[in-house]
Formats: C-alpha cells, structure tokens, sequence
C-alpha cells in the first residue's frame, strides 16, 4: 500500500507548482501585457487565468489523486500477500511444533553444520536433554558410538537405517533409532527414536515365566520317571518298595497338577476371564469356613488356628470364591511356613470405608530385601524350604492378582524370627 505522506506530498507539490504558476502568469500579464493591453483587458485576462487555474489545479489533484491511488494498488496487494503468507507459515510453524510436542517417539533434526537444530521433548525426556540442546554439536549431546555410526552413515547418504541402543545410567532405556539424509536443499539428518523398554521388559518376563515353569515341571516330571523305572524293577520283588514309589509318583503328579492349576488361575485372572461376581460378604464366616478346611492340618502339626473378628464388622464387597482363595493361600502359607507349636490369627476390621482382612503367624518371618518381590510369579523368600512343602511360588501371585481385581490392595509386615502378617483391604459393601 502507498504511503499516505507520499500521496499527500504529490498533491500539495502539484499544489504549489499550480500557485506558482499562475504568480508568474499574473507577474508576466502585469509587466508585459500593460504595454499592449488596457486596464480591462488585462483584468479580463487575469480573470480568465485565474479561472483556468482553478479548473487546473482541480484536474491536477484530482490527477493525481487517481495516479497516487494506481500506483498503491499494487504495494497494497504486495503488502496483503506478504501478511498472508506471514500468517499461514505462522500457523504451519505452530501445527508442526504441536505435532512434534506431542509425538511419544523421539525426533532429532540436525543441521548440515552437525549442530542440533530440533530436539522434541519426547526425546528430551529420553536422553534426559536439557531444553537448550539446539545450536550444540550433535556429538557432544549424543555420545552413543553406535547412533554416531548411524549418524555419520545417514549423513553420507544411506537411507533407511535402524539400529538399537542403550541409553542413560540414571534411567536406562533401550531405544531404536531410524535415521534418514534430508533432501539436498536443507542437508543434515533427521532421526526418529523410538522407546522400546517396556517391551523389552516384558520380553523378558515372558522368557523367564518360560523358563521358570520349565523349571517348575521339571523336577517332579523327572521324579515321576524315575520313580515309574524304579517301581517297573520293584513289582513283584518288593511290593513294599512298589506301594513307596507309587506315593511317590501320586506326590508328584500331586504337584504338577497344582502347578497346572495355579498357572490356569493365573492367567484367567490376567485375562479377566475369571467372571468375578461381587456380593456383600460377611468376613466372620468366610473366615470361619476357610479356617475349618485347614483345621486338621493344622492340628496335625500343633498349630492353634484362631479368629478374630468383632461383632458388628461390615461385609466386604467381594466375589466369594475369589475371597476364600485368598484366604485359603494366606492361611496355608502361615501353616506351611511356621514351625511346630506356633500360632495363627486371623483378623478383620474396618476403617475408612475398607474391610481390612490379616492373617498373622508367629512363624519364621521374612527378612526385609524378599518383601518387594514376594507378589511376583514364582518369587520364593526360601526356596529350598518352599520346594521341601510343595510350593510352586504362585500362591501370593494369585492373592495379589484375586484382590486386585476385587478392588482391593495387599500389605505385607514381617519380622524375621518373630512372623509375619499378610493382609488385604477390600471395600465395604
Ligand atoms: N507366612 C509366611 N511366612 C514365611 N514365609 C512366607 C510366608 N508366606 C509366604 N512366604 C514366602 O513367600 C514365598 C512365596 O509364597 P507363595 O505363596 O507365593 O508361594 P509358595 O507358597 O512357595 O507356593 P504356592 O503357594 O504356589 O504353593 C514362599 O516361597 C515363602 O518363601
Ligand atoms: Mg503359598
């Protein structure tokens, strides 16, 4: 668009020349024009110039008004292209910030100068970058030999590279890398992070499950073997020592058939398969019938089975197989576990809207580096001693996974030498 101040200098110039003309006309009328014209004549013609004057300098004004307004046209629709042009980069900028912000992969963009030119915060956030990494040499704020390979190979023009890493001591990440050239006209290299961690994690889990219930399998497996060669060898010649490895093939088919079943359990919770069907449930009698199927058991071995639940405790609001399951593996363990003579309370109360459920024991205890591992699939705080009763190490796997799914939460506080106390919070119906 055209200046105003511009437009308004033309006019007045065009003013001015205007006026001035017509002094010099009147001057030159007055001293030349006296000498052959009379008075009359020359006021007629000073009129006539005066008229010719005005009807110029409107022509002229509005000349050049029309002249200013023409030749504006063109910076006016210069200017308004330039602001739109502004404006739409404006909002491709803010788009691909936004787009970059809220990318969960990494995004490393590096100039032709090898100097970073954007890092997302994804990234930031997994090589723990501070937020001015731009401008730095990518070799300083990346020392990763193997991405510098990478790096450098991209950089010489290779497409469609991929490699792994590992990252970070303070929290360690594996990271896998795409790393492209840019097209000529920019030069540099973008790179693309993606965080594998949490699958490599699991990888890993569901290798040592593998491995774990291999394990598991395989001693009882080999026992019944040699068992069944043994009691081959025995029939006939020593029925005695036939009727021993029968039990004893009975104790270990016992023992996988557990196994199996506990894994089952397992992963019918995991898969919610395992229809819960929550009902308010009095702790009193659960208790109760859960503490009669273990009474024997106990007996056997002099351990006082007790429970505790005052009058008036709220029912929980719970699936009634899933709540003697979980009772049944806490009040097992804490017979299994504890020695002779020992006793074993269970206990409920309410507090805050939650039924609080304990089993206690005056048993072994567990010492303190074994308790944040204890919920895991196959964790043993004493392996051999497990292994000795039959434990297959899934029992609190099944507690934690049962509660959990009920809405609840376990909690375990033990003393070594002075027993342990697992407990579990449901809602109150
Ligand atoms: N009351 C307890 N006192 C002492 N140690 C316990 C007690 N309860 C559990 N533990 C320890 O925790 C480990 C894990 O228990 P968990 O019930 O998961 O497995 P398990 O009893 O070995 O086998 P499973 O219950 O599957 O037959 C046990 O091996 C044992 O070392
Ligand atoms: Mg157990």
């Amino acid at each position: 668009m055209m200046n105003p101040g511009i437009r308004t200098r033309i006019f007045v110039s065009v003013l001015l020349f205007s006026c001035a003309s017509v002094i010099a006309a009147d001057v030159f009328i007055e001293n030349s024009m006296v000498p052959f014209l009379d008075t009359e004549g020359v006021a007629a013609l000073r009129r006539a110039l005066l008229i010719w004057t005005i009807a110029a300098v409107c022509a002229a004004a509005a000349a050049s008004w029309l002249i200013a307004r023409w030749v504006s046209r063109p910076f006016h629709s210069l200017g308004s292209s330039l602001a739109e042009t502004h404006d739409r980069l404006r909002e491709e900028r803010d788009l691909l910030q936004g787009v970059l912000n809220g990318m969960r992969e990494g995004v490393l963009l590096v100039g032709s100068d090898d100097r970073v030119r954007v890092a997302n915060p994804a990234l930031r956030d997994m090589l723990l970058l501070s937020a001015d990494v731009a401008g730095k040499p990518v070799h300083e704020v990346i020392k990763d030999v193997t991405f510098l390979v990478v790096f450098e190979r991209a950089k010489a023009g290779e497409v469609n590279l991929m490699s792994e890493i590992d990252v970070g001591d303070l929290k360690p990440r594996h990271l896998l890398v795409n790393a492209a050239p840019l097209p000529d006209a920019c030069g540099g290299v973008l790179a693309v992070f993606v965080d594998m961690t949490a699958m490599r994690r699991l990888e890993t889990v569901r290798r040592d499950f593998v491995a774990n219930v291999s394990h598991e399998l395989r001693t009882p497996v080999a026992s019944i073997r040699s068992a069944a060669e043994t009691l081959r060898d025995a029939v006939g010649r020593d029925p005695e020592a036939a009727l021993e490895f029968a039990a004893m093939i009975e104790r270990n088919a016992e023992r996988v058939t557990r196994l199996i079943d506990d894994l089952l359990d397992l992963s019918r919770i995991e898969s919610r398969e395992f229809a819960l069907n929550l009902e308010a449930i009095e702790p009193g009698p659960a208790i109760d019938h859960v503490l009669k199927i273990y009474k024997s058991r106990a007996e056997e071995r002099g351990i006082a089975l007790r429970a505790e639940v005052p009058d008036g405790t709220p029912p929980a609001k719970a699936d009634r197989r899933a709540l003697e399951q979980v009772l049944c593996n806490l009040v097992e363990n804490a017979i299994k576990y504890s020695p002779e003579g020992a006793s074993v309370t269970v206990r409920a109360d309410s507090a805050g809207g939650m039924i609080r459920i304990s089993v206690q024991d005056t048993g072994p205890g567990i010492e303190a580096r074994h308790i944040p591992r204890l919920f895991e699939r196959f964790y043993r705080a004493d392996a051999g001693r497990s292994r000795e009763v039959g434990g297959t190490g899934l029992g609190l796997s099944i507690v934690k996974h049962l509660v959990e799914a009920m809405n609840g939460r376990v909690e375990v506080e033990s003393v070594p030498g002075r027993g342990s106390a697992f407990s579990f919070s449901l809602p109150a119906a």
